[in-house]
């Protein structure tokens, strides 16, 4: 026997425990392990066969790591098959999660208990790919079509209380996974309980699932496993058992083989490898229980919000005794969503809102803050003020955070006795709901400190990304650099129209004027504005259209009117007809003859920006890694996740032909598409910028 699953046998019946840490994942070991238990259970004559798992958590499904290597037998549904034709009685006794693969052999087992804790799903089109050991047919024969349709192609987990209902589990019972399996498991050999293998059931009926796979393709926004999975559900309903397996394992190799799948993939262990720094190893964080935050507008307020959310005590700053009751009301507002959605109660509410907030005028109610995080309006002065009189009342250790979007943090830092307390957390707007924190490390600041940052994005649930200080950090940057891209392409004949919709159709939550509709287009007006007054470098191409939009009051969604006219509700965008005008004009002023563009150029010149810049970035060392390129973009600026992030979609594009293009394009605009060094430099060793990632987990 492997020591992946260990034997036990109790009076009639062998138990077989999965000891694969830390989530039992189903790879190889695990997988040769159950096979031979079950042999050897038949062999020894026991009467019945109990699966658990020790530690955590039953099966969490697939060895995801095993993915893209050559397959090695017995595979899982070779595996289920043989646990399911076994003469003796098999029984799950579930806890933890039962995911994927974990959830297949359970729908192997002949019955399923589980702790009222227990989760179950099949979340493997969040992989790119569908269930491949019979998910896709046991399911719907247990739990009928529509509860499988909803659960595959969506991938949710559900409770063991709903999975009872379901029947995909048969009892609910409290206590240890080995006990009250064997309990369960005694009770139904002494019934006399007859096996119950699913692949015997009648097959389930069918729904219009053309409909279904239209509608889960939209969506899906382009990404595909969750329509392919609803044709592997159809074959339950269509084909023998047999003959639906073999259909199941078709499509799941079809697509096993995608970009899709290796995107996915990447943004799995990418979203947890991101908040692994090396250099945090052994690292404590400093304390964490009350926090100070200043400025209670549209950030400050959401700040608080997720702080107050996470059990933190949030002391609020503001300029006037109005200001701070202006703020209370947006906290108040984003409490009641949460109320809303049933993430608090009434008690709840009134506590966090009455008990663990306090409104303040005097920077000496910040004295015993933790960590205070600054949110006033993004003026160097303003900042460098509140920073000095933080320096003069806080204690000794607390950290000083800003969140500032494109300021120098050094600067900030250094109007303060202590720079190694001073550190950017960069949150996203809406600041309560975004996952994204940017923890900015400035030069001086103390391992602790970005130890204490990291502590924080835990804390409230967000994936935390280390950036270094430069003029828009990693996300802005990249941000403005491929806004730039569209701009220019805008100028030379595209319309914000067709850009939006190609970059829509390629994944994008929203294209980028409908983006800059929604953040207000006035935000972008004041970084036009700061860097002419800075002075533009005088081979970058500028145009003032869109400030002419401002300058008619028009700043997107919150105005009624910005790229899009937004009169029939956010939702309901169409274009704006004095936009077109404005941008003919500015081309006629500039002596452009306007060319068409294909949707295709599109996605790839504002793709190639955004991955040059990117290289810049990771190249220059503000992000460490590529993949921290990759988690800021995805959940901080809406890329598609089956995409994986700008990096990896560059790496299964191809480098040398991206950069052969730049180059290309470097002809006519030297100065914007100037090759990033590290992309040469990959190009050039026939390396991916996954091979830095790699190197850099080694
Ligand atoms: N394979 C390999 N490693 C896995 C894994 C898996 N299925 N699931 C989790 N891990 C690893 C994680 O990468 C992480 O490793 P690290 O410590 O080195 O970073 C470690 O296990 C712990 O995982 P989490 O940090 O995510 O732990 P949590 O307690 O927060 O969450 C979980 C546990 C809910 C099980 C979560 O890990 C999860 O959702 N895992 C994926 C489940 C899944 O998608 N299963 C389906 C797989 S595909 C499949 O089964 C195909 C089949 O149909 C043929
Ligand atoms: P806002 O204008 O909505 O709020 C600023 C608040 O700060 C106001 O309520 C104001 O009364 C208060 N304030 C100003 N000076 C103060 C002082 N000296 N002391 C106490 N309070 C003071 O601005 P917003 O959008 O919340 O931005 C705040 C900061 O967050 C800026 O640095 C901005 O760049 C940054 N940011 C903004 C994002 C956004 O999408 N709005 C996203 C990420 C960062």
């Amino acid at each position: 026997m492997t020591d992946a699953i260990g034997y036990e046998r109790i009076g009639d019946i062998a138990v077989l425990k999965a000891q694969n840490p830390p989530v039992n994942a189903l790879g190889y070991d695990v997988r040769v392990g159950l096979m031979e238990g079950i042999a050897r259970a038949e062999d020894e004559g026991a009467k019945a066969v109990l699966i658990y798992g020790e530690g955590n958590t039953y099966f969490a499904g697939a060895d995801i790591r095993e993915f893209g290597q050559p397959p090695k037998s017995p595979g899982l549904p070779e595996v289920c098959d043989r646990i399911e034709a076994s003469p003796l009685l098999v029984v799950s006794s579930m806890h933890g999660t039962a995911l994927g693969g974990g959830l297949e052999v359970a729908l192997s087992t002949h019955y399923r208990i589980a702790v009222p804790t227990a989760r179950v799903g099949l979340p493997e089109v969040l992989l790119g790919i569908l269930p491949g050991a019979g998910g896709t047919q046991r399911l719907p024969r247990v739990a009928g079509v529509e509860a499988a349709l909803d659960l595959i192609t969506t991938g949710r987990h559900i409770r063991a209380d709903e999975a009872l209902k379901l029947g995909i589990i048969d009892r609910i019972e409290d206590g240890a996974p080995r006990e009250i399996g064997l309990a369960y498991t005694k009770e139904l050999l002494d019934q006399n309980a007859p096996r119950r293998p699913v692949s015997e059931m009648e097959a389930p009926e069918p729904v219009d699932f053309d409909a279904v796979h239209d509608s889960v393709l939209k969506k899906g926004r382009g990404q595909i496993s969750p329509a392919t999975a609803v044709r592997a559900v159809q074959a339950a309903t269509e084909l023998p058992f047999a003959e639906g397996m073999k259909r199941e394992r078709e499509l799941f190799m079809e697509l096993m083989n995608t970009d899709q799948r290796q995107g996915l993939i990447h943004a799995f262990f990418s979203e947890r490898a991101v908040s692994k720094l090396p250099e945090l190893k052994g690292v404590e964080p400093r304390r964490l229980a009350a926090i100070g935050v200043i400025g209670g507008g549209t950030m400050g307020a959401g700040i608080a919000t997720a702080a107050l959310l996470s059990g933190l005590t949030v002391t609020l700053l503001e300029m006037s005794p109005e200001a701070a009751e202006a703020a209370k009301g947006r906290i108040k507002g984003n409490l009641q969503g949460a109320l809303k959605r049933g993430k608090i109660d009434q008690a709840n509410f009134e506590t966090l809102t009455e008990k663990s907030l306090t409104l303040a005028t005097d920077y000496d109610a910040l004295k015993d803050a933790d960590l205070v995080i600054e949110a006033v309006f993004e003026e160097m002065d303003v900042k460098k003020k509140v920073f000095t009189q933080l320096d003069a009342v806080c204690k000794p250790g607390a950290v000083l955070a800003t969140n500032t979007s494109y300021l120098d943090v050094n600067e900030i830092a250094a109007m303060t006795k202590r720079p190694q307390d001073v550190i950017g957390l960069h949150f996203f707007s809406p600041a309560h709901v975004m996952k994204l924190l940017e923890v900015v490390v400035a030069d001086e600041t103390a391992p602790d400190v970005v130890a204490t940052g990291f502590a924080l994005g835990k804390r409230l649930g967000k994936i935390s990304v280390r950036a270094g200080v430069c003029d828009g950090f990693i996300g802005n940057r990249i941000l403005s650099t491929y806004r730039t891209a569209a701009d220019h392409m805008i100028l030379d004949g595209a319309s914000p129209y067709q850009i939006d919709k190609a970059l829509e159709d390629f994944g994008f939550a929203m294209g980028p004027f409908a983006v800059a509709d929604l953040a207000g287009l006035d935000i972008g007006w004041a970084v036009r504005k700061r860097k002419r007054a800075e002075g533009l470098d005088p081979r970058a191409r500028d145009s003032a259209y869109a400030d002419k939009l401002c300058e008619d009051g028009h700043f997107g969604q919150k105005t009624g009117k910005g790229y899009y006219d937004y009169a029939a509700g956010p939702r309901s965008r169409v274009p704006n007809p004095d936009v077109m005008p404005l941008i003919e004009a500015e081309r006629a002023e500039q002596g452009i003859t306007p060319r068409e563009f294909t949707d295709e150029e599109i996605v790839r010149r504002y793709m190639a920006a955004m991955v040059n810049e990117s290289a810049k970035v990771v190249g220059e060392g503000i992000a460490r890694r590529p993949l921290d390129v990759d988690m800021t973009l995805l959940f901080g600026y809406g890329f598609p996740r089956y995409r994986g992030g700008p990096l990896k979609w560059a790496d299964l594009e191809g480098l040398p032909g991206l950069l052969d293009d730049i180059r290309s394009w470097a002809k006519e605009d030297p100065y914007f598409w100037e090759p990033a060094p590290l992309l040469e430099k990959l190009v050039a060793e026939g390396r991916t910028f996954d091979d830095l990632n790699k190197e850099a987990a080694a």
